[in-house]
């Protein structure tokens, strides 16, 4: 999986603010380098003589049957990538029994993605200051059929991503937030910036996931956690899951990569709950390395973007397959047959 390449050849396809909106991280952009760089660090002790003719990639996560470890990120605007948008996002999880995460800021209304894909979907949620706006989104996601809410928790504000307010990014005339039924304009600088500021409810505590619960039966997940305290904290507070995230390197820069993150979390709480993981996924050896780690699935964002861009659905679903045979790869040569059985003695 070449994703330097893949970007390469997204990249003439998207209009260049909205992709300097995507490749972007916050601030310098230190966090964004170094969730790649964490994962390269990490090595392999791999097994040999173990009989490797068969090896699987399915799993199981919340009651959900995958083929393969690897979720959809969350990602907002995905029409910003590909006419066909979050649609064909949800026609490339259902063709690699996948599940979807579906973002608050889909410019396709979470109704419509469900109209047609029968893809396993959770739906992102963004707790707005307005209360009954987050309560319907969640009543709308469970009578839809989604099978989780996944809270996004580290975006009390949104940071200071330069390129966003140089370019003041916006969305372009005619394309909406769906779920929200607003337009993204700048007044100054990120119009996203503008819209968050104003929408988004920056006083959120542990009680809010109880909130959430209260709404539905759906389970909740939590994603955004870097801490094992705070990650005991969600769980105690119900949280079903918890996924380590700094949101792509796009929030707090300078934050501690997810890799790093990732092993003190699963001691914490792995136990209780599944603990996910996004940020610098690039291969299927990453996933590897996530899942030996701890890990029982992980996120992938920006390379679905590029593969969407090249070629809607059959181009992001060709992302998946490729990190999913890496994936198959990778086990054959760690001796490992399943991703059951990939733990932390084979990490070095
Ligand atoms: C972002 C938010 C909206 O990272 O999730 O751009």
């Amino acid at each position: 999986m070449d994703v330097a390449a893949l970007e390469a050849r997204a990249r003439p396809l998207i209009d260049s603010t909205a992709f300097d909106y995507f490749a972007g991280g916050s601030d310098d952009e230190i966090t964004l380098r170094d969730n790649d760089a964490a994962w390269r660090r990490v090595r392999f002790l791999p097994r040999v003589l173990r009989d490797v003719a068969t090896v699987s990639t399915k799993t199981e996560l919340l009651g959900t049957a995958l083929d393969t470890p690897i979720l959809i990120a969350p990602m907002a605007a995905q029409k910003l990538a590909h006419a066909d948008g979050e649609t064909a996002m949800a026609h490339a999880a259902a063709e690699a029994g996948t599940i979807m995460i579906v973002p608050t800021m889909g410019t396709v209304s979470l109704e419509e993605i469900a109209a047609t894909s029968d893809a396993p979907r959770w739906f992102q949620l963004y707790m707005h200051r307005d209360r009954s706006l987050s309560s319907d989104l969640v009543q709308r996601a469970a009578e839809a059929d989604y099978q989780a809410i996944v809270l996004t928790v580290d975006l009390p504000v949104l940071s200071n991503r330069r390129k966003d307010v140089a370019n003041r990014f916006d969305l372009p005339e005619g394309m909406m937030m769906e779920n929200l039924a607003v337009s993204i304009d700048s007044m100054h600088g990120s119009g996203l910036g503008e819209y968050t500021d104003e929408a988004f409810d920056p006083s959120l505590t542990p009680e809010d996931i109880g909130w959430i619960e209260s709404l539905t039966d759906l389970p909740v997940v939590v994603k955004g956690v870097l801490r094992p305290d705070d990650a005991a904290i969600a769980v105690d507070a119900g949280a079903a899951a918890v996924i380590v995230s700094n949101h792509g390197g796009r929030q707090l820069d300078g934050a501690i990569a997810s890799a790093d993150a990732l092993p003190a979390i699963v001691d914490a709480i792995a136990d209780r709950v599944p603990v996910l993981v996004d940020g610098g996924i690039r291969g299927g050896y990453d996933v590897a390395k996530a899942i030996a780690l701890g890990a029982s699935a992980v996120l992938v964002g920006r390379p679905m973007l590029w593969g969407l861009a090249i070629d809607g659905a059959p181009g992001a679903k060709g992302v998946l397959d490729e990190l999913t045979s890496e994936l198959a790869r990778t086990l054959a040569l760690l001796g490992a047959t399943s991703v059951g059985r990939l733990d932390r003695s084979l990490i070095a």
